[in-house]
């Protein structure tokens, strides 16, 4: 993919999230470009955990506070003086969204408020993303993508919470600011996204690398939903992409879409088949909970405004994304050397 990495050179740039998956990825590439970067999350909550295993922290500002405390969260910002803000703070699990709705809530709305708030105070910010998710659009279980003027209805607390932060992130883009000026404001919904250094729980490839470590079989409890997955750096790498574009040029600011190929939306069962073939020595058991939580059965995205608009097209297809995880998982079951491994892949990416 190209992306001018030179231009993040000595940009100040806020990131929320920063101590999560996507983020300790972003965190790494725009430390490498030389950006002058703040995060503000809370600490991280697996074991193990990618944003210590990346060796970041000490080369950022990296500020652990709730995104639901205002006031907390305007003094990191208003020290940090962003050209740049990049939200991806969130409870971005399903599951955990129906085992505490008003949590979810809180965090992913009241969050994107917040955040809002500060820009609004601020005099420094250029360029805003909201990452949200293909999981805000009102799912009619259609086999074809969903296109960003589609109605947004999220059905679970997550999806909705990520439905309401579009909203909340239009109405304020309405409100207090101008369309095509700075600030400019946009909005990305990436598909669901896998690579190495993933430890959520209720994750597809999370569960099959900790199965691969334990040695045991890989359940998989929803086989025949269809998702378009890709490889962590596809979204990340776009959203440097839009936040770039639209400092240069506020009217490019829009919602866009950040989904793969129809070719690569496979379903859970066949990522699961191709990790198990290109691991060797597992295999997949299907164990379909009847009384499961609804989620999504067929869910793709239609990211041509966002191909149109900046040229973009994906770089890495479903099969080298599975080999990507493997050979970053590889190296960390052999207690490698993460960051490089890491920096490897990002720039095999961008070639
Ligand atoms: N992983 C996916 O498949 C996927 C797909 C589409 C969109 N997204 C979105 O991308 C973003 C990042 O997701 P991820 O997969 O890296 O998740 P993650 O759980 O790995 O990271 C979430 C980050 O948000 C922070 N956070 C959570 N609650 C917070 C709070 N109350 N206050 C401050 N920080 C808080 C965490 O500390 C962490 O840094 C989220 O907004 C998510 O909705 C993820």
């Amino acid at each position: 993919m190209q992306l001018d990495l030179e231009f993040f050179k000595g940009k100040k740039v806020f990131l929320t999230g920063h101590t999560g998956f996507k983020g300790t990825w972003m965190s790494r590439i725009l430390i490498g470009a030389g950006a002058i970067l703040t995060g503000y999350s809370l600490a991280p909550n697996t074991t193990p955990d990618l944003f210590s295993m990346a060796d970041i922290e000490d080369k950022m500002t990296s500020v652990i506070g709730d995104i639901r405390d205002l006031d907390a969260l305007w003094d990191a910002f208003s020290k940090a003086q962003p050209e740049i803000v990049i939200h991806m703070a969130a409870q971005p699990i399903v599951r955990d969204s129906y085992k505490d709705p008003v949590y979810t809530y809180e965090t992913n709305v009241m969050g994107t408020v917040n955040i809002l708030e500060c820009l609004r105070r601020s005099n420094t910010v250029k360029s805003f993303l909201n990452v949200t998710t293909d999981k805000v659009y009102k799912n009619r279980e259609w086999e074809w993508g969903y296109r960003e003027d589609e109605m947004l209805d999220g059905y679970d607390p997550y999806s909705n919470s990520k439905s309401c932060s579009e909203l909340v992130t239009h109405s304020y883009r309405s409100s207090f600011f101008k369309e095509g000026e700075y600030p400019a404001i946009s909005t990305a919904r990436a598909g669901n996204v896998i690579g190495g250094g993933d430890f959520a729980n209720d994750r597809i490839i999370p569960d099959c690398v900790r199965a691969a470590k334990k040695g045991e079989d890989i359940v998989v409890r929803n086989p025949y939903s269809t998702r378009p997955y890709q490889h962590v750096l596809e979204p990340v790498t776009a959203y440097l992409m839009i936040v770039k574009a639209q400092y240069e040029d506020p009217t490019l600011s829009s919602w866009f879409n950040v989904g793969p190929d129809d070719c690569d939306c496979v379903t859970t069962g066949d990522i699961v088949n191709m990790f198990v073939e290109k691991w060797g020595g597992i295999k997949r058991v299907d164990r379909i909970d009847p009384n499961a939580p609804h989620e999504a059965n067929f869910l793709k995205l239609d990211s041509s405004k966002l191909k149109k608009t900046f040229g973009w097209k994906p770089t890495w297809h479903i099969d080298e994304t599975i080999d990507r995880i493997c050979e970053w998982n590889r190296v960390w079951f052999a207690d490698g050397n993460i960051p490089e491994i890491m920096d490897k892949q990002i720039a095999d990416f961008l070639k």
